[in-house]
């Protein structure tokens, strides 16, 4: 189990594109573990590849774990994991819905972000199988947020200014105090 390190906001990788993945190698099956073990211990329900720092279009979600005490510690019961490859919304609905969202790459701030109710991905399972997925409700919101990280856009982009200028000072403090504490 290796749980990696997170990228934080701002931090300029979170803004970039990530490349495609041209073929499933071991190193990829290998960043998707790890991705789990660092999605469940930082109590996500998704991460992208780029926030541990690798600009693939990898993300994994799974909505639906819990944790679990075991032998005085806790652990992550896998509810239903997914791995996707090169996601790709094929289709979004008219209707939509508000979800207050949080995110790995930026601690303690959550904010209501509005997006398609409903979607269709399209992706490669690590098999290296097409696949389709339709999601709704809090799965779709969670698809939608990590395929946005893959194109750089993370969820303070989809809010008014003045929140995310609030959100990004409040990070930029925390930065500032913890290269104070470090050094
Ligand atoms: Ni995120």
């Amino acid at each position: 189990m290796t749980v990696l390190p997170i990228v934080i906001s701002p931090d300029p990788r979170l803004k970039q594109r990530s490349e495609a993945v041209a073929s499933i190698t071991p190193d990829i099956i290998a960043l998707v573990e790890n991705m789990f073990d660092t999605m469940y211990a930082s109590n996500g329900i998704g991460l992208a590849a780029v926030q541990v720092g690798v600009l693939k279009r990898v993300i994994v979600v799974d909505i639906e774990w819990h944790p679990r005490e075991r032998h005085e510690r806790t652990i992550a019961i896998r509810g239903n994991p997914i791995a996707l490859i090169n996601p790709e919304i094929v289709h979004s609905s008219e209707d939509e819905r508000s979800h207050d969202e949080g995110c790995l790459s930026f601690p303690g701030h959550y904010s209501e972000v509005i997006r398609p109710d409903s979607i269709t991905v399209r992706y490669q399972n690590l098999q290296g199988e097409e696949c389709t997925l339709d999601a709704t409700g809090l799965l779709s919101t969670c698809l939608q947020h990590e395929i946005d990280h893959m194109n750089g856009i993370v969820f303070v982009d989809h809010i008014s200014r003045l929140k995310r200028e609030f959100i990004m000072r409040k990070l930029i403090k925390a930065q500032k105090n913890a290269t104070n504490l470090d050094s």
